[in-house]
C-alpha cells in the first residue's frame, strides 16, 4: 500500500473555519486578501462564529477581550520563576499554557478569556526575559495595540498597529496544519482548552512549522555577521542536503499568498527602522532560491524581519506566531469538540511477525 508521506493531501475531516483550496487561503469563505486590513478582533469573531460581527457585536467583543488581558498575580509569580534564560521562550510558553490551565478558574474560562490570557502571557514572557516590569492593558485601546504595548512597553503608532494587525490576521488560521491538527486530536477526546493549546504549542515549536521564523533570522544574522556571500551560503547548505528555512510549503507550491502581503510590510518597516540591508539580503536569497529550486518564500520568511523591526529577539519569534494562531486553534477546538468522535486513525504494521516469546528467550539464553 502506497501511503502519502506526512498525510500530504489526505482529507481527514471537514471544517467550516478556513480553507486552502486551489491555493487560496479563505477564512469562513472570505479570501485572506480581503481580510488583511480587517481588525484582528473581527477576524477572530469570524473564525469562531463563521460570520462577521455587526458593529455592536464587534465593539462588545473587543471590550470583552481587552477586559480579560490580565493575569492572576500567582500566575505571574510562577512565570517569573521559569521565564528566564537559558530556557527557550517556546518551552516557557508550553509550561505557561499548562500553568494557565491550573491557576485560573478553568471552568469559567471560555475562548475570549483564554485568547486574552494567552496574548497577555506571551507578552509577559518577553517582559520577564528582558527584566522589564509587566505592563497593564488599557481599556480604550484595541487588542493589537494593547498586545504590542504589553510586550514592548511603548504605545505603538497607528501605522505599527496596522502592520502588526495584518501580521496577526494572516497568521490567525490555516486549516489543518500540524499544530491545529494536534489541537483537534486532543479536543476530539473531549479534553479541556488548555490541554489542547499546550499540545498545539508543542507542535508549533518545531523548526519545520512555527519554529522556522527564528531559523530564518538566524540565517540572516549569520550571513551578515560573517560577511559571507548569501548565494554561496545557501548553495553550500543545499549541497549538503540542508533545507533553507522560510522556503517551501506543503500546500502552496506556487507561492504562499501570505508571504506576498508580508513582503511589502517587511520592505516598508525595514526601511523605516534602518533595516534595509536585511531586506536586500532576503531579496537576494529569494531570487537565488527560485532560480535554483523553484521554491517560494512562505509565511515565516518575511515575518522574521518584521518581528526584528519590532525589536523582538529572534528566540521569541515563534511565540508571536503562537499569539496569532491561538485564535485559529480555539476555532478548531470549538468545532472539533462539537463533533464528539475521537480521532483515532489506523496504521499499517510493517514490523516483524510470527515471533514467539518463550522460544526467542530460550534461544537468546544459549551461548
Ligand atoms: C514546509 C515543508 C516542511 C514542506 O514540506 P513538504 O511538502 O513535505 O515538501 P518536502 O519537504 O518533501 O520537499 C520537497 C522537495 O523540496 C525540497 N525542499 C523543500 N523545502 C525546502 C527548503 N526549504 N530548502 C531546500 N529544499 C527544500 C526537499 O528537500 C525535497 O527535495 P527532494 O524531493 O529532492 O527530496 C518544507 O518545504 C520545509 O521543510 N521548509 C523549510 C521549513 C519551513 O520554512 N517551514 C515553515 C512552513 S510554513
Amino acid at each position: 500500500m502506497e501511503l502519502p508521506k506526512g498525510l500530504a493531501g489526505v482529507v481527514v475531516d471537514q471544517t467550516k473555519v478556513s480553507s486552502t483550496k486551489n491555493a487560496i487561503l479563505t477564512y469562513a469563505g472570505y479570501p485572506i486578501k480581503e481580510l488583511k486590513n480587517a481588525p484582528f478582533e473581527e477576524v477572530v469573531f469570524l473564525l469562531w462564529h463563521t460570520r462577521l460581527p455587526n458593529a455592536d457585536e464587534l465593539k462588545d467583543f473587543r471590550k470583552l477581550l481587552v477586559s480579560q488581558m490580565a493575569l492572576p498575580y500567582e500566575t505571574v509569580q510562577l512565570m517569573a520563576r521559569i521565564a528566564r534564560e537559558p530556557q527557550h521562550p517556546m518551552s516557557i510558553l508550553r509550561t505557561t499554557v499548562s500553568l494557565l490551565g491550573t491557576t485560573n478558574d478553568v471552568e469559567r474560562d471560555d475562548p475570549p478569556r483564554i485568547l486574552a490570557k494567552m496574548l497577555t502571557a506571551i507578552a509577559a514572557i518577553i517582559r520577564i526575559r528582558n527584566d522589564k516590569p509587566i505592563k497593564h492593558a488599557r481599556k480604550n485601546w484595541g487588542v493589537v495595540e494593547n498586545f504590542i504595548y504589553l510586550f514592548s512597553g511603548k504605545r505603538p503608532t497607528a501605522e505599527q498597529v496596522s502592520m502588526f494587525n495584518t501580521v496577526m490576521v494572516l497568521h490567525a488560521d490555516h486549516e489543518f496544519n500540524a499544530s491545529t491538527f494536534t489541537a483537534r486530536v486532543v479536543a476530539s477526546t473531549k479534553s479541556d482548552y488548555y490541554s489542547c493549546l499546550t499540545a498545539a504549542v508543542c507542535a508549533l515549536k518545531g523548526p519545520l512549522h512555527g519554529g522556522a521564523n527564528e531559523q530564518v533570522f538566524k540565517m540572516l544574522e549569520t550571513i551578515r555577521e560573517t560577511g559571507q556571500d548569501p548565494v554561496q551560503y545557501v548553495e553550500r547548505r543545499i549541497a549538503s542536503g540542508q533545507k533553507i528555512m522560510g522556503f517551501g510549503h506543503r500546500v502552496y507550491k506556487d507561492g504562499d499568498p501570505r508571504a506576498a502581503i508580508l513582503r511589502e510590510i517587511a520592505r516598508k518597516i525595514a526601511h523605516e527602522t534602518g533595516n534595509d540591508p536585511y531586506f536586500v539580503l532576503q531579496e537576494r536569497i529569494r531570487d537565488y532560491m527560485f532560480k535554483k529550486t523553484h521554491l517560494h518564500p512562505n509565511v515565516d520568511y518575511y515575518t522574521a524581519l518584521i518581528y526584528h523591526c519590532f525589536n523582538l529577539d529572534r528566540q521569541t519569534f515563534t511565540t508571536m506566531f503562537a499569539a496569532c494562531r491561538t485564535a485559529g486553534w480555539l476555532a478548531h477546538i470549538i468545532e472539533q469538540q462539537a463533533e464528539g468522535c475521537p480521532i483515532r486513525p489506523s496504521s499499517e504494521y510493517v514490523g516483524q511477525t510470527n515471533r514467539h516469546y518463550l522460544a526467542d528467550k530460550e534461544e537468546n539464553s544459549i551461548d
